[in-house]
């Protein structure tokens, strides 16, 4: 009896050791700790000199991304669309815009992709299609069995004048004014959450879930690794059987300064968050399930929804449905510029606190729909926020661009294309345009900065410091690229991938984050916020092995790579990033 005992404890160490030291063991999806890079493929590089980014164009400079160490590229929408919301208002979801590119250039991405080990994501915009959709048009004609594809609503008398008709309430788009658009063909209003061009589908409509389905069914077949899921929270709409025969007013938010035609003017109780939208997620997750079962690796879904995070995590899963991946924008809204580190650390802490445990946390940098970091933050800020997305635990999301400090650019009035703005006026239109961060990608100083030799003009204006601020210029010696990229390769270490997190603000000005994992060495980040230089002593971390040596520098850092230091003792400069990793290993 006792020998057992003693075999057993003798056999799980063993076991445990053997699964400690070597991490190849540990059975950790790609995904699960995956770099993916957000590609606006617009903007990205034209390959046939019109102007406008394109599939040819991302294929060619896919070996890039690859020695950048990027795992996976999601390209927003590169679906037949009239543009409107720049490929967010989709014709026919399984057609790709000629302007960038057929089916067969998308063959070869994938192809090219697949052999440099990169994942493919697309985005997938189920709240709504274009107004030049097929299923658009026959739903307009009351079409049998389109009748209810779309949200329809008759107007409500004006009881002043009774020939003029009202919208059904008094919902506001999320690009101003009334999401009711009147179709004189069909005599009703329809409900668009965004562009008049955007039309929003009806979920309570069985046959919309198939054909949607059938769409996801479709791109899978193709190769595809996953889905970024395109303004999820907006789904559902409430039932006018449940307000007495007519879609509910909105309550006013009393956010002063707003006016009746803003988006903020209202809280949007009635058309956001609705309970109804997580089962469509999970059902989504069963039939992705379905591919991984099928191509042997996980088809990951993502989704984009800007709500509190008690909302956000049911994504996630609930019990034992699984769900998707929900994307953490806490880095976009909840950190400024002027945020110090005990306010990002409880930024970071209030995410992995919330996440249900066994599920994977995101970081995201930047997107398409906001001020660049650079911007944002400031470019002394820029090393250290993609050092936090990089370093913590889970997913990191760079928007093309982040990898460069890139900033906004300016667009003015005549050259704007962005429908948010477009539906403003030419004092007002920068306050809400999303075009400065759309402008092409800066490949070098060359003329159109190397996205494009097209003898017109590109789609949208360079921003005018590609000239100094470009990837060539940041290929070799210390820059913002050359972190992100060091960066990139300390994220497929072993206590970055699977090691214990710890966050610690020493100070208002420094942070700390420390990955650690038994049997490897640790890796520590430490960011210095201000712009004084400044020594740490980390003596208080107990576990974490006294010698160290530096491994990445941010732009701003005084130290080189390879300097042996100890952690009692390591002075960081004023705004530096930097990240070091253990001579012995933890713990
Ligand atoms: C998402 C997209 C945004 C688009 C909107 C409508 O928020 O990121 O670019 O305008 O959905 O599809």
């Amino acid at each position: 009896m006792r020998f057992s005992y003693f075999l057993l404890f003798f056999l799980s160490v063993l076991f445990s050791t053997f699964i400690l030291t070597s991490a190849e063991t540990i059975d950790h999806n790609w995904w699960q700790t995956a770099l993916i890079y957000q590609i606006y493929p617009r903007s990205f590089k034209d390959s046939n000199g019109d102007g406008i980014g394109d599939l040819n164009g991302i294929t060619e400079k896919l070996p890039y991304l690859k020695k950048t160490g990027v795992d996976a590229i999601w390209m927003s929408p590169i679906f037949l669309s009239p543009m409107r919301d720049i490929g967010y208002d989709i014709t026919d979801y399984r057609e790709i815009a000629p302007e960038y590119g057929n089916m067969d250039d998308f063959q070869i991405l994938v192809k090219t992709a697949k052999e440099l080990d990169i994942r493919v994501i697309l985005d997938f915009v189920p709240n709504h299609t274009s107004n030049e959709s097929d299923w658009f048009l026959r739903s307009v004609r009351r079409e049998p069995g389109y009748e209810d594809y779309y949200v329809w609503a008759d107007g409500i008398p004006d009881p002043n004048m009774p020939d003029v008709q009202k919208p059904p309430s008094n919902w506001v788009s999320n690009f101003r004014g009334s999401a009711w658009q009147y179709s004189e063909e069909r005599g009703q209003y329809y409900l668009h959450q965004f562009t008049i061009g955007q039309p929003d589908l009806n979920y309570r409509e069985p046959r919309v879930h198939e054909e949607i389905k059938q769409v996801l069914r479709f791109w899978l077949d193709q190769g595809v690794s996953g889905f970024r899921v395109d303004a999820i929270n907006m789904l559902y709409e409430a039932r006018p059987e449940d307000f007495g025969g007519r879609y509910p007013d909105e309550p006013r938010t009393g956010i002063p300064g707003t006016t009746p035609d803003d988006y903020n003017y209202l809280k949007h109780i009635y058309t956001r968050n609705l309970k109804e939208t997580y089962d469509v997620v999970y059902s989504w997750r069963e039939l992705l399930n379905e591919y991984t079962k099928m191509h042997g690796e996980h088809k990951l879904m993502m989704t984009e929804a800007y709500a509190d995070v008690s909302d956000l995590i049911k994504y996630y899963g609930n019990g034992n449905r699984d769900g998707a991946v929900p994307f953490n924008f806490a880095f976009l809204g909840d950190i400024h510029n002027t945020s110090n580190a005990y306010d990002i650390k409880l930024v970071i802490d209030k995410w992995m606190t919330y996440m249900p445990s066994g599920k994977t946390a995101n970081w995201v940098n930047g997107n398409h729909d906001q001020s660049r970091l650079a911007t944002r933050h400031g470019s002394d800020r820029v090393d250290a926020m993609n050092m936090l997305a990089l370093m913590l635990p889970g997913i990191a999301i760079t928007y093309q661009g982040e990898e460069l400090g890139m900033t906004d650019g300016y667009v003015s009035w005549q050259d704007t294309r962005d429908p948010q703005a477009c539906d403003t006026d030419p004092v007002h239109y920068a306050l809400s345009s999303r075009d400065p961060e759309r402008t092409p990608y800066h490949w070098d100083s060359s003329d159109h900065a190397g996205f494009s030799d097209t003898t017109g003009r590109t789609w949208l204006p360079l921003a005018d410091n590609y000239v100094t601020l470009n990837l060539a210029k940041q290929l070799s010696g210390r820059s913002h690229y050359t972190f992100y990229k060091d960066l990139a390769s300390i994220r497929k270490k072993n206590a970055t991938r699977y090691g214990d997190l710890e966050t610690k603000a020493i100070s208002e000005s420094i942070l700390v984050v420390n990955r650690l994992l038994p049997g490897s060495p640790g890796i520590v980040g430490i960011v210095n916020l201000s712009d004084r230089d400044q020594v740490v002593n980390l003596s208080s971390l107990r576990l974490l092995p006294e010698k160290m040596a530096v491994v990445a520098t941010g732009v701003d850092c005084s130290l080189d790579k390879g300097m042996p230091l100890s952690k009692a003792y390591l002075p960081i400069s004023a705004h530096c990033a930097v990240v070091f990793e253990t001579l012995t290993n933890c713990c």
